[in-house]
C-alpha cells in the first residue's frame, strides 16, 4: 500500500510543479518526451527528429507549441510506451490502437492532467491497468480492450474519474472481484464495456448508482451468481445489456428471472439482452410481456436449462426481431402469438422437447428470415402460411416429427434442412423454382417419393443435395447439370433408375463427394467422374452398373468398396474383378454366381442366429448423408477434410452429452472447452465456438487458428484431431490432456479447489523439463514450422500437459501467421516484405512472454502479486535477486512458494546445485523479458540453452566463466 501512495504523492507533486514551468521550458520537455517514446518503439517515424516537432508524423500542437495531440494509431509500431509520455503536460489525445505495442502501461500516464481521450486498445499490452489512471479528471473516453492486460479493475478509474463517458476494457485477461463502494456514482458514464475477461464475484449492488448507463456488456466473464433484482430500475437509458455466458444460473437462489425482468421493465430504451449461456434454471415468467414497455429487439436466452413453456406474453414484445432460445428444457407448444412481432427476423427455437404443431400463424411474421426449430418433437403438417415467408434464408427442421406433403411454395435462398420428419409425398417443384437459390438441400431420412424434379436444375448456387433414405424413384434428370455449383450429392437409399447423367461429373467447381449407393440405377459409370479433379468420395455400390472402370484420375482415390454388388462392372481397381475381354465376362458371372451362394448361406445363418442377424445388418455400407446442417460439409475451414476424421456435430453432441455441464473443461475467451467420448473410446477435447450471435470476428479466430494448428507437426504442439464447422457451429477437436495446464499446476486449480487425478509437484526437474518443451515447441513455431508462426498469447493456461507430463502448447487462435518466403498462399505478395520487416518483433514477444513464464514457474508468483508486492515487474524482482546473487532469498523464495494446493519447490538432494540450475534459469528468464525487444534472446537459443543447463553442461561452463555471463547478459 505504502509504494502505491508514494507514488501518487510523487505524481501530484509532478503535476503540480509542471504548472509553473516556462512555455519554451514546457517545449522542450515535450521534445524529450517524444524522443523517448522515439527511443522505445519500431516503426516509420523516421521524421522525428527534425527541428519542427509539431509538424512530426502523428503530432498536433496547440498555439503555445506544445502537444495536445499524438495520433498513432494503425503505425505498425512495435515496443514499448515510453513513461516520458507522462511528461506531455497539454496533451489531450493519446491514440495509440491497433499496433503491436508490448510491455506495462506506464503509470506515469496518470500525470497527463489535460487528458480527454485514451486509447490503446489493439496492441500486446500487459501488466495490470495502472491506479493512477484514476487521476484523470478530464478523461472522456477510455478504451485499452483487446490487450493482455491482467490483475484486476482500480476502482479509481470508474469512480474518481468524473468526466468518463466511456470505459472499454474487453478482450483481456483481467481478475478478481469488480470492487466499487458504495459512494460510487458516475453520472457521465454511458458505456461500460468489460466483456471476454476473467472477472469473478456479484455485479456490485453499487452499479444501480450508474443511472446514466446506455451500454452494459459483461458477457464471458465468471460473474455470479443470482441475477441482480434492482440494478436497473433508475437506468432509463440502458440500451445493450449482455451477461452472457457468466455464472448466472441461480444456483442457490431459487428462481431469479422474474425480479430481473421486472427491473427491466422502466428501462424503455432496452434493444439487446443477453443472458444466454449461464446454465440457469428457471422458468420464463409470464411477465416478460412486460418487456412491451421497451424497445427489446434481440433477446437472447439460449443455451440454459430453462425448463417449462414459452409464455404466449413474449408475443407483447413487438419490437422483437430475434428471438434466441435454443439448448434449453423447453416444453409444450409453440404459442400462436410468437409471430406476432412484425419485424421478428430470427426465431431460433433448436434443442428443446417443444411439441405440437406449428402454428399457423407463422405466415404473419413475414419478416422472418432464420426458423431455426430442429432436434425438438415437432408434429403435424408444415403449414402451408410458410410459403408467405419471401424472406426466409434459413428453414431448419431437422430431427422432428413432421409428417404430410411439403406444401408448395416453400422456398428459402440459404439452407433448408428438413430431414429426419416422417414427411410424404412428392418434392413439390417450386421448392427448386427459379426464384430459389439454397446452397445447402437436405431433405433426407423423409418418406418423400416420385421423381426428382426437373426444376432442380435451375439451383445453379446450389453446393449440397441430400436426398438419402427416402423412396424417390424414376430416372436422375439430366437437367442436374444445372446445379453448376454443385459440391457433395447424396441420392443413396431410393429407388431411383436408368443411368446416371454423363454430365454429373463435369460442374466447374467440381463435384467432391458423390453417393448414389443402393439405388436401381444402370448403365456404365460416366467417364466425366473419373476425370473430375477433386471426385474424393464416391459410392456406386448395390446397383446395377456395367462396364469398366479404371483406377485412374480421381478414382485412384477409391477403393472396391465403392463399387460393391454391381455384377457388371470390372476393373483395375484393387479388389474389383478384373475386365478379361469375354473371359473377363464368364469370370464375372462365376463371381456373382459364388457371391449369391454365399450371401445365400450368409442369409441363412442370419436368419437362424438372432445375434448375428445384427451383425448383417452391420454390413450395409456405411451411408454417407449430412445427417444435419451441423456436419464438416459446407466447410469454410476450405481445407479437404480427407486428412482428418470427419465428425459430425451429432457425434460431439453424443460424445460431451449434449455438451453438458459436467463435461465443461474450460472457458476460453470466446469459447467452450468440453471433454468428451468418442463411440469408439478414444477422450477428446472439443473446443466449441458458439457464434450465434458474436459474429464475424470470432469466427475469423476460429478460421485461423484452425489453419494455423493443421499445418503443424510438433511432439511440443497440439494436433488437432479434426475440426467441425458450420456456418451454426465451430469446434476444434483435440487430444484431452489428462494433467490439465501450467496456470494450474504452478498457482493450483481456478477457484482454489483441490486438483483432480493424480497430484503432480512442479519439482525442479519438471520445471526443467516443462521450460525445455514450450521452448522446442516454440522454436519449431518461429523457425522451423513450413509456415512460421508466432503465438502471440503464450502463457500458463496455453501451456497443457499430456499424461507423462510432456508440455503442449496450445491456442494459436490469435497467432498471426508469419510467411516464410511465399509459401502461404493466403497471403499476397504485396505483405511479404512488411512481415519480414516486422517478424523479429512479433518473435521477441513470444520470447518475452516464455521469460515471464519461466519466471513465473520458478519463483510460484504470478507477474501481477510481484507488482503488488513490491511494486516491480517479475523480471525487476528476478533480475535484482540475480545481479546480487542472492541465493538465500531465492532459496527462502522456493521454499516459501505460496500457492496453497503446490508443495515447496522440492530442492534434490545436492542443494547448491540445484540452486545453480534455478539461478541459471532465472538468468535465462530475465535474458528473455528484457524491455527490449532487441536485447532478448531467439527461441531456437533459449531451447539450446535449456537443453544445456538440463543435460548438465551448464556446470563446466558455470565452473569457469560464472561472473562474466552474468554481467554480460544483464546490461541493457
Ligand atoms: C512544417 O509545417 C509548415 C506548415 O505546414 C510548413 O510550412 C513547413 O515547411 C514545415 N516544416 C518542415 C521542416 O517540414
Ligand atoms: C504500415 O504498413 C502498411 C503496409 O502493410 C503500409 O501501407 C502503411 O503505410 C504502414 N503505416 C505506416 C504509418 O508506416
Ligand atoms: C488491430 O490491429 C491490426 C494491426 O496491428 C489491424 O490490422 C487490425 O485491423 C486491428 N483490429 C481492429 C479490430 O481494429
Amino acid at each position: 500500500m505504502m509504494p502505491r501512495f508514494l507514488a501518487l504523492v510523487a505524481i501530484t507533486i509532478s503535476v503540480l510543479s509542471s504548472i509553473h514551468a516556462s512555455a519554451i521550458d514546457m517545449r522542450a520537455t515535450d521534445r524529450a518526451a517524444l524522443l523517448s517514446f522515439k527511443s522505445g518503439v519500431w516503426g516509420n517515424l523516421s521524421d522525428w527528429g527534425s527541428p519542427q516537432m509539431c509538424n512530426w508524423t502523428g503530432v498536433t500542437c496547440d498555439p503555445r507549441g506544445l502537444v495536445i495531440r499524438l495520433l498513432l494509431s494503425n503505425s505498425n509500431l512495435t515496443g514499448v510506451v515510453s513513461p516520458a509520455i507522462g511528461n506531455l503536460s497539454a496533451l489531450e489525445t493519446l491514440e495509440l490502437h491497433s499496433n503491436q505495442l508490448s510491455g506495462n502501461i506506464p503509470p506515469q500516464l496518470g500525470m497527463l492532467s489535460q487528458l480527454v481521450n485514451l486509447s490503446l486498445d489493439n496492441n500486446t499490452l500487459n501488466g495490470p491497468i495502472p491506479e493512477t489512471l484514476g487521476l484523470l479528471k478530464n478523461i472522456t473516453y477510455l478504451s485499452l480492450s483487446d490487450n493482455n492486460l491482467n490483475g484486476s479493475i482500480p476502482e479509481a478509474i470508474v469512480c474518481n474519474c468524473s468526466s468518463l463517458s466511456s470505459i472499454d476494457l474487453s478482450n483481456n485477461s483481467l481478475t478478481g472481484e469488480i470492487i466499487l463502494s458504495t459512494q460510487c456514482q458516475p453520472l457521465s458514464l454511458n458505456k461500460l464495456i468489460l466483456y471476454n475477461n476473467g472477472l469473478t464475484g456479484i455485479i456490485p449492488s453499487s452499479m444501480s448508482n450508474f443511472t446514466s448507463l446506455e451500454w452494459l456488456l459483461l458477457q464471458s466473464n465468471f460473474l455470479g451468481s443470482v441475477l441482480p433484482s434492482k440494478m436497473f430500475n433508475g437506468m432509463s437509458s440502458l440500451k445493450f445489456l449482455y451477461l452472457s455466458n457468466n455464472n448466472f444460473s441461480g444456483d442457490g437462489g431459487g428462481a431469479n428471472l422474474e425480479p430481473f425482468l421486472a427491473s427491466l421493465v422502466n428501462c424503455t430504451c432496452l434493444e439487446e439482452l443477453g443472458l444466454d449461456s449461464n446454465g440457469m434454471r428457471d422458468k420464463i415468467p409470464p411477465t416478460i410481456g412486460n418487456l412491451s414497455s421497451t424497445n427489446l429487439s434481440k433477446l437472447y436466452l439460449y443455451d440454459n436449462k430453462i425448463t417449462g413453456t414459452i409464455p404466449h406474453t413474449i408475443g407483447n414484445i413487438s419490437s422483437l426481431t430475434d428471438l434466441c432460445i435454443e439448448k434449453n428444457m423447453l416444453e409444450g407448444t409453440i404459442p400462436s402469438e410468437i409471430f406476432q412481432p412484425r419485424q421478428l427476423t430470427r426465431l431460433v427455437l433448436a434443442n428443446n422437447q417443444i411439441n405440437g404443431e406449428i402454428p399457423k400463424s407463422i405466415g404473419l411474421a413475414q419478416r422472418l428470415n432464420i426458423i431455426h426449430m430442429s432436434y425438438n418433437g415437432l408434429q403435424g403438417t408444415l403449414p402451408d402460411t410458410l410459403s408467405n415467408l419471401t424472406e426466409l434464408e434459413y428453414l431448419v427442421l431437422h430431427h422432428n416429427q413432421l409428417s404430410g406433403a411439403i406444401p408448395p411454395g416453400v422456398s428459402c435462398s440459404m439452407i433448408l434442412d428438413l430431414c429426419y420428419n416422417k414427411l410424404t409425398g412428392r418434392i413439390p417443384i417450386d421448392l427448386a423454382g427459379p426464384s430459389t437459390l439454397q446452397i445447402y438441400v437436405n431433405l433426407s431420412n423423409n418418406l418423400l417419393e416420385g421423381p426428382l424434379p426437373l426444376e432442380f436444375g435451375n439451383m445453379d448456387k446450389i453446393k449440397a443435395l441430400d436426398l438419402s433414405s427416402n423412396k424417390l424413384s424414376a430416372a436422375i434428370p439430366a437437367q442436374i447439370k444445372g446445379c453448376t455449383a454443385l459440391e457433395y450429392v447424396n441420392l443413396s437409399r431410393n429407388f431411383l433408375q436408368g443411368a446416371l447423367p454423363s454430365s454429373i461429373g463435369s460442374f466447374p467447381t467440381s463435384l467432391h463427394v458423390l453417393d448414389v449407393s443402393l439405388n436401381r440405377l444402370t448403365g456404365t459409370i460416366p467417364l466425366s467422374l473419373q476425370t473430375s479433379p477433386e471426385l474424393w468420395f464416391a459410392n456406386f455400390s448395390y446397383n446395377n452398373f456395367i462396364g469398366e472402370v479404371s483406377s485412374e484420375g480421381s478414382f485412384a482415390n477409391l477403393t472396391a468398396d465403392s463399387f460393391l454388388d454391381n455384377p457388371g462392372l470390372c476393373g483395375s481397381i484393387l479388389g474389383m474383378a478384373p475386365c478379361r475381354g469375354k473371359h473377363g465376362h464368364f469370370l464375372y458371372i462365376a463371381i456373382t454366381v459364388i457371391i449369391a451362394i454365399a450371401a445365400i448361406l450368409l442369409a441363412m445363418v442370419c436368419i437362424f442366429y438372432h445375434d448375428l442377424m445384427k451383425i448383417c445388418l452391420r454390413l450395409t455400407p456405411p451411408s454417407f448423408q449430412l445427417s444435419s446442417i451441423p456436419t464438416g460439409l459446407v466447410n469454410t475451414i476450405g481445407e479437404k477434410e480427407g486428412d482428418h476424421p470427419r465428425i459430425s456435430y451429432r457425434e460431439l453432441v453424443d460424445a460431451t452429452d449434449g455438451f453438458s455441464e459436467a463435461n465443461l473443461i474450460g472457458k476460453g475467451g470466446y469459447g467452450h472447452v468440453y471433454r468428451g467420448v468418442l463411440h469408439g473410446g478414444t477422450v477428446i477435447a472439443v473446443k466449441a465456438l458458439h457464434n450465434d450471435y458474436v459474429g464475424e470476428v470470432i469466427a475469423g479466430s476460429f478460421e485461423r487458428e484452425c489453419r494455423v494448428i493443421r499445418s503443424i507437426r510438433h511432439r511440443n504442439l497440439i494436433r488437432v484431431i479434426t475440426a467441425c464447422s458450420t456456418p451454426e457451429f465451430k469446434a476444434i477437436v483435440l487430444p484431452f490432456m489428462p494433467n490439465g495446464n501450467l496456470d494450474s499446476l504452478i498457482h493450483g486449480p481456478p477457484g482454489g479447489g483441490k486438483p483432480e487425478g493424480p497430484q503432480h509437484k512442479l519439482d525442479l526437474d519438471m520445471v526443467l523439463s516443462i521450460a525445455s518443451n514450450i521452448a522446442e515447441g516454440m522454436a519449431y513455431l518461429h523457425h522451423h514450422a513450413p509456415v512460421k508462426v508466432v503465438h502471440c498469447d503464450l502463457k500458463p493456461s496455453n501451456v497443457l500437459l499430456d499424461g507423462d507430463m510432456t508440455a503442449i502448447v496450445s491456442d494459436f487462435g490469435i497467432s498471426k501467421l508469419v510467411i516464410n518466403g511465399a509459401r502461404d498462399p493466403e497471403m499476397g505478395e504485396a505483405s511479404t516484405s512488411v512481415v519480414w520487416l516486422v517478424r523479429p518483433a512479433f518473435d521477441a514477444g513470444d520470447v518475452y512472454s516464455f521469460g515471464v513464464m519461466l519466471l513465473e514457474m520458478i519463483s510460484g508468483k504470478r507477474p501481477t502479486d510481484v507488482i503488488s508486492e513490491e511494486g516491480h515487474g517479475l523480471h525487476d524482482w528476478a533480475k535484482k535477486r540475480c545481479l546480487e546473487h542472492d541465493l538465500d532469498a531465492i532459496v527462502k523464495c522456493l521454499l516459501l512458494h505460496d500457492s496453497p494446493s503446490v508443495q515447496p519447490f522440492g530442492l534434490p538432494g545436492c542443494e547448491m546445485e540445484a540452486v545453480a540450475v534455478v539461478m541459471e534459469l532465472l538468468e535465462l528468464g530475465v535474458a528473455c523479458s528484457q524491455l527490449a525487444p532487441s536485447m532478448r534472446p531467439d527461441m531456437d537459443d533459449v531451447a539450446h540453452e535449456i537443453a544445456c543447463v538440463r543435460d548438465g553442461t551448464w556446470r563446466k561452463y558455470r565452473a569457469t566463466d560464472l561472473n562474466a555471463i552474468g554481467q554480460k547478459k544483464f546490461r541493457e
